[in-house]
């Protein structure tokens, strides 16, 4: 069976503010390549100094994706919030999606609350998507 997946994290950025920018168009061009190699697809955002990341997958390639990130030393103390089986993809078009520029308030709301409420990550990242189209 080919079970699906989605999980959001979020971690603290090691990044100085002038190299944000920079990093994130790195990670996006590198994870929309890798991405579309593993059958993983999400969204990315950097909000006040945190890393967001819904990643949509299979389960041993969410695993191993997560294996990599916890060794990438533009980030730190990763946490994962939630995960769960999904009928099908939120984000089905992107290798990596990163709509950085926007700051959402939902999405500052869900960071500090550290909610495990998936269906609350994913509109909030979906609605920074549509923002940013
Ligand atoms: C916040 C953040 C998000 C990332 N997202 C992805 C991703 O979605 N897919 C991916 O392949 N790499 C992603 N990366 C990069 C990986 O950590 C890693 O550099 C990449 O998978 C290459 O693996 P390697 O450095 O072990 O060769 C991300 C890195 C950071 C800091």
């Amino acid at each position: 069976m080919n079970t699906l997946e989605q999980l959001v994290y979020c971690s603290r950025s090691r990044l100085a503010r002038e190299d944000e920018a920079a990093a994130m168009a790195d990670i996006v061009h590198v994870a929309a390549y890798l991405n579309a190699r593993n059958g993983i697809s999400g969204a990315l955002t950097l909000q006040d100094g945190m890393f967001v990341q819904v990643l949509e997958g299979s389960p041993s390639a969410l695993d191993i994706l997560m294996l990599h990130l916890h060794f990438d030393e533009r980030h730190e103390d990763i946490e994962v919030l939630c995960r769960d089986t999904i009928e099908r993809r939120d984000f089905p078009a992107w290798g990596m999606a990163a709509p950085s520029r926007l700051q959402s308030e939902a999405l500052g709301r869900l960071i500090a609350a550290r909610s495990p409420d998936l269906c609350a990550w994913r509109a909030a990242m979906t609605e920074l998507l549509v923002e940013a189209a």
